[in-house]
């Protein structure tokens, strides 16, 4: 997969380079580049921004250098594409696990970061969707692309190695995750559940799935409304809702 990123504060991205994203760079996996608008001004003071047309607070960026970044992305494409184009905006479609998934599927994937006020409206001409990070501003969209890129990198094949698995994870079937132990089975007197020191594998699924279907039914209801429930599920959720009701 290829990422650009358009933004005015490259260093921002400095953490790409670590961990499993920067692992995956390494390995040639991932290919991961950051544009700065400035490089594309025009004007002889290298300014980005402007004041808005018909007053108010903030100054915003302006279509000009976006434009022209990104055509300069497209020109350096062998397809001559930008690809998939996601700018970064509060008022997108909230970004979750399926859209991460979704996004994995491209092979060419460019962010746009806005900063300062937001951006000239005509570049929503150049994107294919807006996303959001979520109900708050941020200062700019590098944050936001960031968990946007980590999230949707864990989907591809090949990135996630032996210590790190998508398998289980939150929200990968609709549930939140069973809880999770590692040695030693008693810590300070805590003991480890003894199903899963067992060795019955059946008994530690079916106990893993019930403790997912409960900590979903506890913390994240909505995640079960239009659930397809199999019998399993269905039978094992009616006995979590009893023995909560007998306290
Ligand atoms: C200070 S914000 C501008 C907010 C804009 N005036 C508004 O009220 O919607 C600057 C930039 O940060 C990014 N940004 C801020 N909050 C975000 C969020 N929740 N999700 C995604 N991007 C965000 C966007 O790219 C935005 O253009």
């Amino acid at each position: 997969m290829k990422i650009d990123v358009l933004s005015l504060f490259p260093n921002m991205f400095a953490p790409m380079q670590e961990s499993i994203i920067g692992k995956a760079i390494d390995r040639g996996s991932l290919s991961f580049s950051v544009t700065d608008f400035r490089d594309y001004t025009t004007n002889k003071h290298n300014n980005v921004d402007d004041y808005p047309f018909g007053g108010g607070a903030g100054m915003l960026l302006m279509a000009q250098p976006m434009f022209d970044a990104i055509e300069a992305i497209k020109e350096n494409d062998d397809k001559k594409s930008a690809g998939h184009v996601v700018l970064l905006d509060p008022a997108g479609k909230k970004f979750d696990h399926t859209d991460a998934e979704r996004l994995a599927s491209y092979d060419h994937l460019t962010f746009v970061c806005g900063h300062y006020e937001g951006y000239d409206e005509r570049i929503k001409t150049l994107v294919d969707e807006e996303l959001s990070l979520g109900d708050y501003v941020l200062t700019g969209g590098e944050l936001g692309a960031m968990v946007m890129i980590d999230a949707t990198v864990r989907f591809l094949p090949d990135v996630l190695g032996n210590r790190e698995s998508a398998t289980g994870d939150s929200f990968q079937d609709g549930l939140l995750e069973y809880p999770q132990y590692t040695r030693p089975a008693d810590f300070r007197g805590m003991k480890v559940p003894e199903v899963l020191t067992s060795g019955n594998h059946q008994k530690i699924a079916e106990w893993r799935l019930k403790e997912s279907l409960k900590k979903t039914y506890l913390r994240r209801p909505d995640l079960l409304e239009g659930r397809q429930f199999t019998k399993e599920e269905r039978d094992l959720l009616d006995d979590i809702k009893t023995e909560l009701d007998e306290g």
